[in-house]
């Protein structure tokens, strides 16, 4: 029974906006938009009742702004960008990369300080990561991944496969479950130059062994690159016990780090003075400021920068960092569990009954910090509930994602949107309502 559940666990909501307030747009308080203002730079606060997020259930998209980020942001514009000026560079803003990574790689890698940096895009870390990769491998021909990883995944390794004249060995993965062992071992060998897997499916929610994915592609003598996307902040990470080669993950989902924010990308110490990325720009030269000739790495994980950090997007993940560290990640993963276990406790009770399947994986062990449900209506089920400000998202061709940020979401906010996903269901649909 889901009914009191939500009373006796509910989140620490002090720290984020509550569900009620916030504007999906996360605005600070009081933030409007004016007449001159370019669309979509800044967003009003909630004007009506029907503008409220009432339940958000895609904190695995992009996470809730911590209450401390507005404030955070206006005093870094104040006195850090305005007061210090072209002095910040050197006085802290070149350190940000790999000082804000190691907070990261503490909290939440399992990783020791010097093997985590912050950088660029996850679709850009990720293509130099996988060329870096595939190019330290030069006997070999092949790279192996899975169908259903984020299209980015797919996509990159397509492009580095046609650039590189390399192929791609595809293991098909049912949508409901990800990668396993026994698939992985089948499908490497000594042709195996590099293996992609996401560590959290971002359909299923399927949660792949990262110790004994690794061990398989290091025992075919194969590379590892691991997305961490849809698990960094969320389940707990031994990246170093692991023996990772490299992994790569984003910060605005359970980092809470803000819309674009910079990815992080881990390489293991032993690593970094072999591979070298294709993107050869100066901040990842030996000496940037020598403004010389030719282009020589830089020792350590400097030489995986390529241009100027994007230090106003790296703010706002420290502050989660350092909350997933006060919490411990163990407790944040404890919590994770509870939210996904309610969720497909609803979801039977609730839902099953109208047709709606679970595409996720059932043991707790095997799932991230989301499930998946799957029905022919989705598509317009999603749409009517995010006027109702009840927020999951819709992955085609059936899927609906309910993503639960152990943090910022509650239990009872999470009952409340399955809810009001089953009076939508029931309801046949309001004439003209069309699909996010
Ligand atoms: C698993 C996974 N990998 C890669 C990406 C791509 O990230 P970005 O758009 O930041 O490049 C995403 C984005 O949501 C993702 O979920």
């Amino acid at each position: 029974m889901f009914v009191g559940v939500g009373e006796e666990a509910d989140d620490g909501g002090a720290r984020f906006p509550s569900p009620a307030s916030t504007s999906t747009s996360g605005a600070p308080a009081g933030a409007t938009a004016t007449a001159t203002a370019p669309a979509g730079a800044t967003a009003p606060a909630p004007a009506t009742a029907a503008d409220a997020v009432v339940s958000y259930l895609d904190g695995n998209s992009l996470g809730r702004p911590l209450k401390t980020v507005g404030p955070l942001l206006a005093a870094f514009v104040e006195g850090a960008w305005g007061g210090r000026l072209i002095r910040g560079w050197d006085e802290q803003w070149m350190h940000l990369p790999t000082l804000i990574a190691d907070e990261l790689a503490a909290a939440c890698l399992g990783a020791a300080p010097g093997q985590t940096l912050i950088g660029d895009s996850t679709t850009v870390l990720l293509y130099k990561m996988l060329r870096a990769c595939v190019a330290a491998r030069p006997d070999r021909s092949e790279i192996v991944v899975d169908t259903d990883n984020f299209p980015t995944d797919r996509y990159l390794v397509e492009g580095i496969a046609a650039e590189r004249g390399l192929t791609v060995r595809w293991v098909t993965t049912a949508t409901d479950s990800g990668l396993t062992a026994e698939q992985l071992a089948a499908a490497v060998g000594p042709q195996t130059a590099l293996v992609l897997v996401s560590h959290v499916a971002y359909r299923s929610g399927y949660l792949a062994d990262l110790a004994d994915l690794t061990r398989i592609a290091h025992e075919a003598g194969a590379l590892i690159v691991w997305d961490l996307c849809h698990s960094v902040g969320s389940v707990p990470l031994e990246l170093d016990a692991a023996n990772v080669d490299v992994a790569v993950g984003c910060t605005y989902k359970y980092l809470n780090g803000g819309p674009g924010s910079p990815a992080f990308v881990y390489v293991r110490a032993d690593l970094q003075g072999a591979l070298r990325q294709p993107v050869q720009g100066w901040f990842g030269h030996a000496d940037p400021f020598a403004m010389g000739p030719g282009y020589e790495p830089a020792g350590g994980m400097a030489r995986f920068q390529s241009g100027t950090p994007p230090v106003l997007g790296m703010l706002a993940m420290r502050e989660m960092i350092a909350l997933i560290g006060q919490a411990g990640i163990h407790s944040v993963r404890e919590k994770s569990v509870a939210l996904t276990e309610f969720a497909i406790e609803l979801a039977d009770e609730l839902l099953a009954p109208l047709g709606v399947v679970l595409t996720s994986p059932r043991d707790a062990a095997q799932r991230g910090s989301h499930i998946t449900l799957d029905h022919p209506e989705f598509r317009r089920v999603v749409a009517e509930l995010w006027q109702q400000g009840v927020i999951p998202d819709f992955r085609a061709p059936f899927g609906l994602r309910v993503g639960l940020s152990p943090l910022s979401t509650s239990f009872t906010e999470l009952a409340t949107g399955l809810l009001a996903l089953r009076a939508a269901l029931e309801s046949p649909g309001s004439p003209g309502s069309t699909a996010v």
